[in-house]
């Protein structure tokens, strides 16, 4: 039986991880903020901010899957909110790296969290894990989180590190906040819709980070997106189709967004294709390839 960390496990991708690694018969075992109840899973606390951290899971982890992080999309980018977003995922790797190197442990394997957002907002068709980070904000919370996790392979821990696309799930993200104005009849593409969205359902991502926990011959990064991007406005209109509702306005501006969402805007008005190829390599079968039938899974 697999011993797994989940830092984050609270989150979307954290607890349908979760079930499905304990459906596959691995342990799982939480690390996260404290709470005044501590959920099932979490066994363990630490406090990023502060540097302190709980250490029983120290000889009793094969593998590590870190995807804490304050949410991108959950409040308008205040400057301080930009420092929680960039800190909560820096500190919390260095965290993990400083326990690991000052004390015995059995962990064998890191899988580490980012973003296809490392690519900047704008980014050539077919984009694979060889084009370079680029340097708006987003991009380079991802790449300085990617390089605080590689410097783990210095301590004999095999890295694997997922950027993940724009995930569809039942219980929130993307689909959540598309989906609830269109129930309303007010579904409408962003900008001009012709913006490539990267989406990839929650099980194939939960299939692709176990694989990359299980593989010993996976190690570094892996873009974590269906074989089949599609347009913005593809996407509203499958969710509208979804939910029997009708896709009848005209696109929300893009400076409409600006005004509303500030710097936040830009995430949603991204143009990225990105490649699945190198993750079909190793090995993984999607079992979503068409975002139609991934959103019909997600809101049925
Ligand atoms: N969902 C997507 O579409 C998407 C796309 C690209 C990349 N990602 C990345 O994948 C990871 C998982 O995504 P998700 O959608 O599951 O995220 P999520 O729902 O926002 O959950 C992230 C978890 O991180 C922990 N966290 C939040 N703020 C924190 C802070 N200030 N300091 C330390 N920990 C904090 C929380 O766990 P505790 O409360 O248990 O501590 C939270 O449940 C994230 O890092 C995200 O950036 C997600």
């Amino acid at each position: 039986m697999k011993k797994i960390l989940v830092t984050g496990g609270s989150g979307l991708v954290g607890k349908q991880l979760t079930r499905i690694l304990e459906e596959n018969k691995s342990e799982v075992s939480w690390i996260g903020r404290s709470k005044k109840e501590r959920p099932h899973h979490q066994k363990y606390n630490w406090d990023v901010e502060n540097g302190s951290i709980e250490t029983g899971w120290l000889q009793n982890t094969d593998t590590i899957i870190h995807l804490a992080g304050a949410g991108v999309a959950d409040h308008k980018w205040s400057d301080s909110y930009k420092k929680e977003i960039y800190e909560s995922r820096i500190k919390s790797t260095k965290l993990l790296h400083d326990t690991l190197s000052n004390n015995n442990h059995s962990v064998k394997t890191l899988v580490c969290a980012s973003a296809i957002g490392i690519y900047g907002n704008n980014c050539p068709k077919s984009t694979d894990e060889t084009f370079p980070a680029q340097s708006n904000f987003l991009a380079k919370v991802c790449d300085d989180w990617e390089k605080e996790a590689i410097k783990f392979e210095l301590l004999g821990i095999r890295v694997v590190i997922i950027r993940v696309g724009i995930v569809l799930a039942k219980e929130g993200g993307f689909i959540k906040a598309i989906s609830a104005p269109a129930k309303w009849g007010l579904g409408a593409a962003f900008g001009n819709g012709k913006m490539i969205t990267s989406w990839i359902h929650i099980n194939d991502l939960c299939g692709i980070f176990m694989k990359a926990g299980n593989d010993p011959n996976m190690r570094g990064s892996y873009n974590a997106v269906a074989p089949n991007p599609v347009s913005n406005k593809q996407i509203t209109k499958a969710i509208c189709h979804a939910i029997h509702r009708p896709y009848l306005l005209p696109n929300i501006p893009a400076f409409l967004l600006k005004l509303a969402l500030g710097e936040m805007a830009s995430m949603i008005l991204a143009n990225q294709n990105i490649s699945s190829k190198k993750i079909v390599k190793a090995g993984y079968t999607f079992v979503f390839n068409h975002v139609e039938e991934a959103i019909t899974d997600v809101i049925i």
